[in-house]
């Protein structure tokens, strides 16, 4: 039987004061009413000047970490769209600022999905008998890359990291990571994107280009392709897990839009109550969406020990996943 990846602790990370849909409408052409109404979102928090990525990814770490029993990974992996810096890789200075100095420590990119893909990473590694211990953090601060002419991605995104401990394990152990889905569409990469600062338009300082720097989001086809794609990666996750619909305690999707939450709950014949949602307090904090909706809900109790769990994702890439675990008995910190 091949080693299982079991979840052993969880910990989450937001930065600073809510910015409320108020303080938005005050410099976008909005208001609380269309954001609520059309998102669900009612605040969000963004990283102030010096603050960068791997500050809420320590910080979701080492509470991760803690929440564990004090464990020390041998593993650093780090979904994120908005790393500090081009080059390096954020994971190895999040690792070092961990006290981890020498462990494998790599960056991986799937945008909105990306917390999913890491925890294949994760659980990939440990499969193999590379590590025994991972951390998968989803860390991102959307904040830095919005562009401050549009509404549309303006009010949706905010700043978080979340984190947890994987560990080798049975596969029967609560926590453990029953199945995963993963694919990817990327004839349909131009839905979101930022054009410019990669090796196909690099960055410069001519006025023209900035634009290109920002996040550029086709958001009606997003949300139409988003519910298909995660709809059919859960039946796929539920499929091969062995469990039904019915089986399914509690849906915790990527938070984007509470319209897209409920169609999806719709479309797998799940009730809208089971899924949980976090997007209201936070927005969309894209690869950390997810482990930050884990932690709220296990901190509250929407989530206990013994829960069936689907997690599902869909973002940038395109990319989607989904996953099943039965929460373990783990206190997020
Ligand atoms: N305030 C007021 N009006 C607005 C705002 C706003 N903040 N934003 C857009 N509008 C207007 C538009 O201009 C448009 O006006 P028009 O009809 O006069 O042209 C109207 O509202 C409708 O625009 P839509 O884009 O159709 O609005 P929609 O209901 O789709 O909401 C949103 C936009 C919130 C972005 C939505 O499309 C969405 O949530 N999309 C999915 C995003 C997602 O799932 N992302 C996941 C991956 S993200 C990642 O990977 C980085």
């Amino acid at each position: 039987m091949s080693r299982a990846a079991v979840i052993a602790g969880i910990g989450s990370s937001v930065p600073g004061p809510a910015i409320t849909n108020d303080m938005i409408s005050e410099r976008l052409d909005t208001t609380d009413e269309w954001i609520r109404g059309r998102t669900g979102i009612t605040a969000r928090h963004w990283i102030g000047p010096g603050q960068a990525t791997s500050d809420l990814a320590v910080e979701a770490g080492s509470r991760a970490i803690e929440s564990a029993g004090g464990d020390r990974p041998d593993a650093v992996v780090l979904a994120t769209t908005t790393p500090d810096y081009p080059c390096p890789a954020t994971a190895p200075e999040v690792a070092w600022r961990l006290g981890l100095p020498s462990v494998a420590a790599f960056d991986v990119g799937a945008v909105c999905s990306g917390f999913l893909y890491g925890l294949a990473a994760g659980a990939g590694l440990i499969s193999a008998g590379f590590a025994d211990n991972v951390m998968v953090i989803g860390a991102d601060t959307f904040s830095t890359i919005l562009d401050p002419a549009d509404r549309s991605t303006g009010v949706v995104f905010g700043d978080g990291a979340g984190a947890v401990i994987l560990r080798s394990g049975e596969e029967t152990t609560p926590g453990a990571l029953m199945a995963l889905d993963l694919g990817s569409d990327g004839a349909s990469a131009n839905l979101i994107t930022v054009p410019a600062g990669g090796s196909r338009q690099r960055s410069t300082k001519s006025a023209a280009t900035t634009a290109d720097t920002y996040l550029k989001m086709a958001g009606r086809e997003v949300l139409r392709e988003s519910v298909v794609r995660m709809a059919e990666s859960c039946r796929s996750a539920i499929r091969q897990t062995g469990w039904t619909v019915a089986d399914v305690d509690r849906l915790v999707p990527h938070q984007a839009n509470i319209r897209i939450v409920h169609r999806v709950a719709d479309e797998l014949g799940l009730a809208r109550a089971r899924a949980v949602v976090d997007l209201d307090r936070v927005g969309n904090t894209s690869a950390a969406s997810i482990p930050l909706a884990l932690a709220r809900a296990a901190t509250d109790g929407t989530v206990q020990p013994g829960h069936k769990l689907l997690l599902t994702a869909f973002g940038g890439g395109l990319t989607w996943g989904s996953a099943t675990l039965m929460w373990p008995d783990v206190k997020p910190i």
